[in-house]
């Protein structure tokens, strides 16, 4: 059988099912040029100068990598002059980004995560990049910030690239999951996995562990749980990883099934959590429900979580359904008495 580019595949999705217009297909091809971009930067690595820190940190108090700007200057410049989008907004910048009045305005908005996993970018760890598409609401043409802040449900498309072992690309425009890997010779993506699903059940939990003891009673007792193994309540033992990119972890989940955390916890109290709500969980988060997963908080559906700052965070908890559910359930009966066993 042929290949399917991306291109064809999003041409396909534009003509034959209906399920984009052509400018969010032509906006999605400009990101994915982005990221084989971002892939040749990150592979060249030290040969071409471009690992190590910045002398900058970003708005939310952390050190950037140079790699972190470069990523959100490519994704900036590749994607300023299509005429698809009103503005963009990065975790590596304070506040959004207009499209100049020199160029034409379209009607979306591009969210990312130009670079994730900075602190493996030196030690030549999977890192990659993650994005998501909103529709700029209608009403003035002048963008606010306001416009961003939809819940995750309204995301047109989402995605994420890996580089890695293997460049992919990982997309959904709410029509299922679909896994490009980066041919370098031909210079395309090529879809390699079609209509990803998530295990249902899963013997594989990804999370710090060195967090433990600032963790909530919930979450402490899934991960007692699981490492208690065939003796403890669950009767089967688990395995862990954790990548410290979450676009590797996700991959992962993907292709096997699993479960990633990265739960609130005691260290700032004052803060939902670690991970970006608008850049990295609202993403991941319809990608894991697109291919049968679930994402949560622990007390509610990371989608349904209306944002009221663009670099909001939260509470991140995805992938194989039952056990997601089950640590749902753990935060329902937080209020009844169980005895957390402790390590
Ligand atoms: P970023 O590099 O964009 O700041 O994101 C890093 C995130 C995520 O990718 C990963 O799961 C997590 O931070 C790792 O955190 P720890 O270093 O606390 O394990
Ligand atoms: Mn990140
Ligand atoms: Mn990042």
């Amino acid at each position: 059988m042929s290949r399917i580019s991306l291109t064809r595949y999003l041409v396909e999705e534009q003509r034959q099912r209906g399920s984009i217009p052509a400018d969010l297909r032509l906006l999605l091809e400009v990101v994915s040029r982005a990221c084989k971009a971002i892939a040749n930067a990150v592979n060249k690595g030290a040969l071409a100068g471009v690992l190590g820190s910045a002398e900058s940190g970003n708005i939310q108090g952390e050190k950037q990598q140079k790699l972190d700007l470069i990523a959100n200057e490519v994704l900036l410049d590749a994607n300023e002059l299509g005429g698809n989008l009103a503005a963009m907004a990065s975790e590596e910048m304070d506040s959004f980004y207009e499209i100049p009045h020199r160029y034409p305005m379209g009607e979306y908005l591009l969210l990312f995560d130009p670079l994730d996993g900075s602190s493996n970018v030196d030690v030549n760890v999977s890192i990659g990049t993650i994005f998501s598409v909103l529709k700029k609401p209608l009403g003035s043409d002048a963008v606010s910030e306001a416009d961003f802040l939809q819940s995750g449900q309204h995301q047109v498309a989402a995605g994420y690239a890996v580089y890695g072992p293997q460049t992919t690309l990982v997309l959904t425009v709410g029509n299922g999951v679909q896994c490009f890997t980066l041919d370098r010779e031909a210079g395309s993506f090529v879809l390699t996995q079609k209509n990803v699903r998530i295990p249902e059940d899963t013997q594989e939990f990804a999370i710090n562990m060195s967090n433990m003891r600032h963790w909530d009673q919930p979450i402490k007792r899934y991960i007692n749980e699981c490492l208690a193994g065939e003796e403890g309540p669950r009767q089967k033992n688990f395995n862990m990883r954790w990548v410290a990119s979450m676009v590797a972890d996700v991959q992962r989940i993907l292709t096997r099934g699993g479960i990633f955390m990265y739960p609130w916890d005691k260290r700032t109290p004052d803060r939902a959590g670690k991970l970006r709500l608008l850049y990295e969980a609202n993403p991941m988060s319809l990608l894991i429900e697109q291919a049968g997963g679930l994402a949560t908080t622990g007390q509610e559906r990371i989608l349904d979580v209306v944002p009221h700052a663009l670099h909001q965070r939260i509470s991140v908890i995805l992938g194989s359904k039952n056990e997601v559910t089950r640590v749902a359930r753990y935060y329902k009966e937080k209020e009844n008495t169980y005895a957390t066993p402790q390590i």
